[in-house]
């Protein structure tokens, strides 16, 4: 398949993407926050039992693995990205090597591993993976980001995704302005505006085809600390209008990341994004933590009912498949008990 193809299906409407890419510090922080040891064995038992629930077909256009799971087998001996494809989805990959201090910078981030980046495409092309994914982050502060951190990731991005789309996959570019802190919902519009420009900006110069490229953005939000709260309208319309302005009209589609957004909230704030959306962007999900939290605490209070651990991802990944075509209503939670 194309990858003009491929990112069209990953942004399709009523399904969205399954981050299931956490490295293993941060899966074994995942797990100790509900008393689970983290181990190869406990880290694959989870993920199978997500991989195979029925929201697989219905909900979820694609999966997020991290590189050890993209090289076990199930406990039916079936490959993981094999799993996921009979269960009806795209496998992809999780390719940056984490997030290191920029140097020169007072304290902001620089996202590494593209060393030997279009070797390691290759190497998972053929184990089944037809996207990658490299996230950058910036924190919002009196003087960050800086010109240079947006400079330098945006840079770093767009060779990631020329290298990708060499290796026949489409990258999913995943600029995140962190929610931490206390600033107000414009100054995450203007930060978000700055930082999607230079990232546009690259890729074009990067000769990235902007046709099969997936965005992963954040929503605009205020800071978690924010005193000034803001509600859904607001959040979709600025959203909205942040995207409108920034992405050139070849992107397919947009997949948004959770940053820390409640369950119910980021479904929420989806769903308003889509009731109001007047352009020909597709805008769908690509969650962690919103799509896998309440799976997570169910898992680990019985790890072998698997019945139930599926009933409730199931339920989380139709409620976000309802808002990438605004059909989502409240009432659809309160009727739903675990
Ligand atoms: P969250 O939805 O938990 O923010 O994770 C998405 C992701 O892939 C971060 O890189």
């Amino acid at each position: 398949m194309k990858i003009e193809e491929i990112a069209k299906l990953m942004v399709a409407k009523g399904r969205g993407i399954l981050a299931a890419d956490e490295s293993t510090g941060t899966m074994g922080k995942r797990l100790k926050s509900v008393n689970i040891e983290s181990n190869e064995k406990n880290r694959l038992h989870f993920r199978e039992t997500l991989f195979t629930s029925s929201a697989m077909k219905s909900s979820i256009s694609g999966v997020i693995l991290y590189d050890e799971t993209i090289k076990q087998s199930s406990s039916q001996g079936i490959p993981i990205p094999e799993l996921i494809k009979k269960n009806g989805s795209i496998p992809g990959i999780k390719v940056d090597k984490g997030v290191k201090l920029l140097a020169g910078s007072s304290g902001e981030k620089i996202t590494e591993g593209l060393d030997g980046l279009k070797d390691r495409m290759d190497e998972y092309y053929k184990l089944g993976a037809r996207f990658a994914k490299w996230r950058a982050v910036y924190s919002i502060s009196s003087n960050q980001p800086s010109e240079q951190c947006i400079k330098a990731n945006a840079h770093a991005l767009a060779r990631y995704a020329a290298i990708v789309q060499e290796a026949k996959m489409v990258p999913i570019v995943e600029p995140e302005v962190l929610m931490d802190g206390d600033h107000t919902i414009d100054k995450c519009y203007e930060v978000t505006s700055k930082v999607l420009i230079e990232c546009f900006k690259e890729l074009k110069i990067n000769n990235v085809k902007l046709e099969g490229t997936v965005l992963k953005p954040n929503m605009i939000l205020p800071g978690s600390s924010c005193k000034k709260k803001a509600n859904t309208d607001e959040i979709a319309k600025k959203t909205l209008d942040c995207l409108k302005k920034t992405m050139p009209k070849e992107v397919p589609g947009v997949a948004f990341l959770s940053g820390g957004q409640s369950e119910v909230e980021a479904t929420k704030n989806l769903n308003a994004i889509n009731k109001i959306n007047d352009t020909n962007f597709n805008f769908t999900f690509s969650y962690g933590r919103a799509l896998q939290q309440s799976a997570l605490k169910t898992w680990s209070k019985s790890m072998e009912d698997t019945k139930n651990i599926q009933k409730v991802f199931d339920h989380r990944a139709k409620m976000n498949s309802a808002s990438t075509e605004g059909k989502w209503e409240e009432k659809f939670e309160k009727n739903f008990a675990a």
